[in-house]
């Protein structure tokens, strides 16, 4: 685990542009501040996902639900705030078990908790794992599944990696099986650049976390004094980008790493990328995969969907 970290890092900082993977944003203190975003105002992603979940939750379950018995798997499940509302719409009619899978085990553990209370009926079955292995084990068995991917997760990856990671879940699905892909969507920079770029800076933190995890982990001295939060909206791209931005001429010595780095004043580290997508964007990623768009779901103020796909037969 630590060796990877300190692999990433040193590939990443020796590049021409200089950069550092967004997965590692996700630490203990990470976590928090990332629940932190999902809360504010500007950051309307999660809001209009929790609309559609809450406001057309009986539409969405009878787009999800199979005649007979199935497995409704969530791939990164985190607390499920928006999920209940589906599985309460489903559990009317439906005859289903809630496979959520997340890394961490700690999310697991506390979202059954929450849904043994909430939802007592319920049946659940968590892995904590990585995605691939637990679809796995879930391809041995031989009932319909629907799988949930939400909260434009998918947005950190390039598209030739999410069209690789769409074709790897494909890859666990039979004819008839459902996936459902929630995106954020291409819209006037106006509205996206704040979700990235709040008020009270909790993103700000949540980027610079990354350095602060490197100084912690991989004794460095980054002074965080020395870079900034810079994020743009590339709108011909379709895609927002973070970036911190070295404030003067320094060196930064990553101990554990046995290696120091040198930053221009005015050099940028790209941290993440956030892609926006729409229906033809969606439509190229997944076709090639057997997969059609069954139904697209949408906010009442058109920033968000959640696009509903059906394995074809081959
Ligand atoms: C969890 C990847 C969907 O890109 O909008 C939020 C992460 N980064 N604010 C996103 C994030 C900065 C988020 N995703």
């Amino acid at each position: 685990m630590i060796d990877q970290f300190i692999t990433d890092v040193v590939e990443g900082l020796s590049k021409e542009q200089k950069t550092l993977p967004s997965k590692y944003f996700y630490d203990e203190k990470g976590d928090q501040l990332f629940v932190n975003i999902m809360n504010m105002p500007e950051y309307y992603l999660t809001n209009c996902e929790m609309e559609i979940f809450s406001d057309q939750s009986s539409a969405l379950a009878q787009l999800i639900g199979h005649e007979t018995s199935f497995d409704l798997i969530e791939l990164g499940a985190g607390d499920g705030t928006k999920t209940v509302h589906l599985l309460r719409a489903l559990q009317q009619s439906y005859d289903f078990t809630y496979k959520p899978i997340d890394i961490s085990p700690f999310a697991i553990e506390g979202l059954l908790q929450k849904l043994s209370v909430e939802l007592p009926e319920l049946k659940t079955e968590g892995v904590a794992g990585d995605y691939f292995s637990a679809l796995a084990k879930f391809k041995k068995i031989n009932r319909p599944i629907s799988i949930l991917f939400m909260g434009s997760n998918i947005g950190n990856l390039t598209d030739d990696k999410a069209k690789k990671f769409i074709g790897d879940l494909s890859q666990s699905m039979k004819p008839g099986d459902k996936l459902l892909i929630g995106v954020d969507l291409k819209k006037d920079p106006s509205i996206i650049l704040p979700a990235y770029n709040d008020a009270q800076g909790i993103t700000r933190d949540f980027n610079m976390n990354l350095l602060d995890r490197i100084n912690r982990e991989l004794d460095a001295d980054f002074n965080l004094e020395q870079f900034k939060h810079a994020p743009v909206y590339d709108e011909q791209m379709g895609e927002a980008r973070s970036y911190l931005v070295s404030k003067s001429n320094q060196s930064v010595a990553i101990g554990k790493a046995n290696k120091t780095f040198h930053f221009e004043e005015g050099e940028r580290i790209h941290t993440e990328t956030s892609r926006k997508y729409n229906a033809k964007l969606i439509r190229e990623l997944t076709s090639d995969h057997g997969l059609t768009i069954f139904k697209q779901l949408t906010d009442s103020r058109g920033y968000f969907s959640d696009f509903i796909l059906e394995k074809q037969n081959t």
